[in-house]
């Protein structure tokens, strides 16, 4: 059976200090919890900090974005290479405002899923429809898209390590969930498509998680959903009670 994994993304939210306060109070919480995953994705400046803050505890630090390239001429970015070397394990990829404001492509974020897979950092491929899409039957479609490109050339071993994290765009930070029913639905269609990719065992492996206002009262319904293996949390990841709430809703099952 899969194990769920509830991660956090704090997108470009609090401070150095708060973030560590945050993450030393999760730790806490959370170090008896069994047969969950739990990760935190935060901004790169303060990812080495939580890392160490985070260390022999169940929480799992990931950066929300990287290069592709080890190094080089790139002003701004941040290298798999530098993300290994202070211990981060996982990385979101694709998130759906890195493609809307900083116009990244699937190609592109087909290029930084292989090298985080060749830097052994897991990641996270975000994909999702927006709502234009989904009220013209366009869903199928875009998601399909996504994985074809996003995962292309990957072979099956690596095809299993990436955690594909569903988020319809209209559904994030807008208080607007999915159903459990339409979030099963799209979840299923995308365990066909990688079925279709990479065969059934690599489908029956992969996590596949829901995000877009997923929060304390909704948390445990869509995490009961058999291909809804955990949740990427954006709004309610920021108060770690909240948090600790939803990570509890998926452990549940
Ligand atoms: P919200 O939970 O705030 O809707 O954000 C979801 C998200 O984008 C997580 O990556």
């Amino acid at each position: 059976m899969r194990r769920k994994m509830v991660a956090g993304n704090w997108k470009m939210n609090k401070t150095n200090i708060e973030g560590v306060s945050a993450i030393k109070e999760l730790v806490k919480l959370t170090k008896d919890y069994k047969n969950i995953d739990i990760i935190i994705g935060a901004p790169t400046i303060m990812l080495e900090a939580l890392v160490k803050a985070s260390e022999g505890g169940t929480v799992k630090i990931a950066a929300q974005n990287m290069h592709y390239k080890e190094s080089g001429a790139f002003t701004g970015e941040t290298s798999p290479a530098m993300l290994k070397s202070i211990g981060v394990e996982y990385v979101i990829l694709g998130h759906s405002e890195r493609r809307e404001y900083f116009f990244e492509t699937n190609q592109f974020i087909n290029e930084k899923i292989k090298a985080a897979l060749a830097y052994e950092i897991t990641p996270i491929l975000c994909i999702g429809e927006k709502l234009e899409e989904r009220e013209t039957g366009k869903t199928f479609e875009v998601i399909f898209k996504q994985l074809k490109e996003g995962m292309a050339n990957l072979t099956k071993e690596e095809a299993k390590k990436v955690i594909i994290a569903y988020e319809p765009i209209w559904a994030i930070g807008t208080g607007k969930t999915a159903t459990p029913a339409m979030a099963e639905e799209t979840h299923k269609e995308i365990r066909g498509i990688i079925t279709e990719m990479f065969g059934e065992e690599v489908a029956h492996e992969v996590i596949i998680q829901y995000g877009g206002s997923m929060n304390a009262n909704n948390a445990a319904e869509l995490m009961a959903q058999s291909n809804i293996d955990g949740g990427l949390v954006g709004g309610a990841s920021l108060d770690v009670k909240v948090f600790d709430v939803v990570i509890k809703a998926g452990m549940t099952k």
